[in-house]
């Protein structure tokens, strides 16, 4: 079966809504990604059949919701390639997932003096958990720019390294520009170094085929709401080893393996990271999430993907004032903008006045923006359902949006 976008979007019922009377056009899907009925039932039969805590009863039904739980825990295993499931560690998301690595390595892998590899491109979830490393232990956090194209070179990384380095921390996809980084080859090197590498998944997760074996990355986080899944669940992938090797970050139950008045020993991974009652309805749901997901990308999405994203790059370019950023890369699923003689915020008000949902603003990237000079910009992002008549629509308001600036 291929991919079928009418099919597609008769499953997320968010698409009906009407806003200001006009059909929604939501092109914010980098921010978060609407949810498919499956999803939503998945955690709605799960509570009204399934539901109790994880791991602590001996009864029927917390049985049953443990099973529940840790089949969500197979599939992520499954999705991302993991070598064994005790590699899936379930978090809030993926800042979550990035704060826990890098409080667990400051107890016993930093000291004062090393280095940290970060790109322009990242997110603050991805920055400034490891400036706490740098209040906290003095550990020094070293830049990589990309070019005006957003495109990250894989030399920078050879000539940055240096004894200290201990650990790069880079995106797999940019959320601005939708930019693809060399992950293979940066991760080869790193390893040559004795480096560990870190790469936040958060957009690549829902756009790029995400394999962490083949990749080789020591840890790899994302979030579950950007994946058609819910918010409050993301995961947190590390080789086991290191798992093992890490210090527990968050203390309380289930993450002990035994607790006296004056000594405590811990569980092995993943319990020993996943302190405290879990979000169990929400991973529920992203194991949901990740069969839809699945099924689409066997059906063709990336490939239907890559043509909607093309289209809306080749539209946009059309329009007179507006300058593209990381506008050779015409893959990308999100498009990051200015529009001469006016305001990113003015700019997504008009357009969400026509039904449109964008967003405008730092994205949560200053050292990008910095990079390019700029305040903020708006960014209109795709996701599966996206389709052309989105995106004429979206131009369409775009175009007087221009016009009311004239
Ligand atoms: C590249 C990237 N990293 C990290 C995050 C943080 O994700 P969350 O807020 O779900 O933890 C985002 C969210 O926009 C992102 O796009």
């Amino acid at each position: 079966m291929s991919f079928n976008i009418d099919k597609t979007r008769s499953d997320f019922p968010i698409l009906e809504k009407k806003v200001y009377d006009k059909k929604l056009i939501y092109l914010d899907s980098a921010a978060s990604a609407q949810k498919p009925m499956s999803v939503i039932n998945s955690m709605k039969s799960f509570q009204e059949e399934e539901y109790a805590n994880v791991h602590r009863g001996i009864h029927y039904l917390s049985n049953l919701a443990t099973d529940q739980y840790e089949l969500s825990r197979k599939k992520v295993r499954d999705f991302i390639n993991a070598n064994n499931e005790d590699e899936i560690i379930f978090t809030m998301g993926a800042t979550d997932a990035i704060n826990l690595v890098a409080q667990s390595l400051a107890y016993n892998f930093f000291n004062e003096g090393d280095e940290i590899i970060l790109t322009v491109m990242e997110h603050h979830s991805n920055i400034v958990p490891w400036h706490f490393l740098r209040e906290k232990c003095g550990v020094k956090i070293k830049w990589i720019d990309c070019d005006d194209n957003g495109i990250i070179k894989v030399e920078d990384f050879l000539s940055t390294i240096t004894d200290k380095t201990k650990l790069i921390s880079i995106t797999q996809m940019s959320n601005v520009l939708g930019s693809e980084i060399p992950l293979k080859e940066i991760i080869k090197i790193a390893h040559d170094n004795n480096i560990r590498v870190l790469v936040d998944g958060c957009q690549g997760i829902a756009h790029l085929d995400t394999d962490v074996q083949d990749l080789d990355c020591d840890y790899y986080v994302f979030s579950g709401h950007k994946l058609y899944g819910p918010t409050g669940v993301g995961v947190l992938y590390g080789k086991y080893d290191l798992l093992e090797s890490m210090y527990p970050w968050r203390g309380g139950g289930e993450m002990i393996k035994e607790v006296f008045k004056d000594e405590v020993t811990y569980s092995k991974p993943p319990a020993k990271f996943e302190a405290g009652t879990p979000n169990i309805v929400q991973a529920v749901g992203l194991g949901a999430a990740i069969d839809y997901f699945i099924e689409k990308k066997k059906q063709g999405l990336f490939n239907y993907e890559e043509e909607i994203a093309k289209y809306f790059h080749n539209e946009i370019n059309k329009l007179p004032k507006v300058k593209v950023y990381g506008k050779e890369n015409i893959k990308s699923p999100m498009i990051s903008f200015t529009v001469d003689g006016s305001h990113p915020h003015d700019i997504a008000t008009i357009v969400d006045k026509e039904g449109v949902a964008i967003r405008a603003g730092q994205h949560c990237t200053q050292p990008l923006l910095d990079f390019f000079n700029l305040s903020s910009t708006a960014r209109a992002s795709i996701g599966m359902y996206t389709n052309k008549n989105d995106i004429d629509i979206f131009i369409k308001a775009l175009n007087k949006a221009i016009s009311f600036f004239d």
